[in-house]
């Protein structure tokens, strides 16, 4: 039986523990628990009585007592206590983002790298979802011939300022590193990379809209893939009835995932072969279309457990049977370097390539965060 730990056992972590407590992944048992804050051990200890609890990392790594960790802490705790644990022999799956910036990223895969025996991820659970997974084999596949132009709209993570003034670390670059992109959207955005592959460049707009915090909950983007190829970016966090929908035009071929809902449109004939033949104006092409359209259920949802269970039982299922990794750790660092990038845009007006340099990023990162902190006087 793989003996499992959850790391940093709030909100998130506390959805894992359970999950691995209650038997819902083959193989693996909740074996302890690990977190800073006594208030959560006492928790823990009524909650899941027959897991060991610890208050350090280190501690809980020198006891022996576990074969693999989750780690569910706040993002800027990521890095050390993933390196600690892979370090230590530990099969590791670090909660999104792996990092706060690619250079930190790469620390983590560099320890990986070290230990290639060991199974290391990352927690991109929508890639579980069946309508992404779809949309990547059809691009990936030529399903749709060349991609000419994208679209990503995400406004259905609605936080109010009561969830804000919960306080801690979210919304603050010295908390989690930035806003609404780097804790709701990198969902979306390792789907971009997942589905489409990293831009070449990005253009950014970030604002604070309606809410008394420090970090952006409405960004609009560009993200530019070349020769004319561009996704449009917008997500916001303050809209009520917000959408989530991803289009993807190609020559051959068009994606829609709109919420739960796909559609999906593919041509015999290329839009060039069509243009080459018609004597028509117009391009109805109708007729020869193919049209799939799927629902996603709950297969990839609640009533399964969340789609982050499907990430933890792919997680075990590596380690114990050998399953390929959904989402292995070399693939966290994608998504951070469009963030790192996309924040750099959106603080310098300016277009930045993708990836921007480390050491540039790091070091005015580090410059906000003292700002950040100068002017609420913590
Ligand atoms: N995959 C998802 O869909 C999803 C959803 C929500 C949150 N998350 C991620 O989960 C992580 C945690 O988010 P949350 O909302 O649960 O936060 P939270 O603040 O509710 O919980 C974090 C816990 O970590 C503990 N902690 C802090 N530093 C620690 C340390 N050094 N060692 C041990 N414990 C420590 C805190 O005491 C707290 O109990 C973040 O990376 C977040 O982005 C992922």
């Amino acid at each position: 039986m793989l003996r499992v730990a959850v790391i940093g056992v709030g909100r998130m972590g506390r959805v894992h523990a359970r999950n691995l407590y209650n038997g819902k992944v083959r193989g693996a048992r909740l074996a302890a628990v690990c977190d800073t804050d006594p208030a959560v051990l006492e928790y823990a200890a009524k909650r899941f009585p027959k897991a060991e609890r610890f208050d350090s990392t280190e501690k809980l790594v020198a006891s022996g007592a576990v074969d693999a960790v989750v780690v569910a802490t706040p993002h800027y705790a990521h890095p050390d206590i993933a390196v600690a644990c892979i370090n230590a022999g530990l099969h590791t799956l670090v909660e999104k983002p792996l990092a706060v910036t690619a250079s930190e990223a790469e620390r983590i895969i560099a320890a990986a790298k070290a230990r290639p025996e060991l199974t290391v991820a990352v927690m991109f659970n929508q890639r579980t979802n069946p309508l992404y997974a779809r949309a990547r084999r059809l691009v990936q596949g030529g399903g749709i011939g060349e991609v000419q132009r994208a679209s990503y709209i995400i406004t259905d993570w609605y936080r109010s300022q009561a969830y804000y003034d919960q306080g801690g670390w979210r919304a603050t670059l010295d908390g989690e590193g930035g806003g609404t992109l780097i804790n709701q959207c990198i969902h979306q955005l390792d789907l971009i990379g997942w589905i489409l592959g990293s831009p070449r460049a990005v253009e950014v707009k970030m604002f604070i809209k309606n809410r008394d915090i420090t970090t952006e909950n409405d960004v609009t983007a560009l993200f530019d893939y070349g020769d004319g190829v561009y996704l449009s970016f917008a997500a916001s966090t303050h809209e009520l009835r917000g959408i989530n929908r991803l289009e993807i035009a190609g020559t051959k071929g068009r994606i829609l995932v709109d919420g739960l809902r796909m559609k999906v449109y593919t041509y015999p004939e290329s839009e060039q072969q069509v243009n080459a033949e018609t004597k028509s104006g117009y391009g109805f092409v109708t007729r020869k279309v193919r049209r799939y359209s799927h629902v996603a259920g709950f297969a990839f949802g609640f009533l399964r457990g969340g789609q982050q269970l499907n990430i933890v039982r792919n997680f075990a299922g590596a380690i114990l049977r050998g399953e390929e990794l959904i989402s292995p750790v070399g693939d966290g660092l994608a998504a951070v370097e469009l963030i790192n990038a996309m924040y750099l845009s959106g603080w310098s007006g300016l277009r930045q390539s993708v990836p921007v340099p480390e050491a540039v990023y790091d070091e005015i990162l580090a410059r906000k965060r003292a700002e950040e902190k100068a002017r609420s006087g913590r």
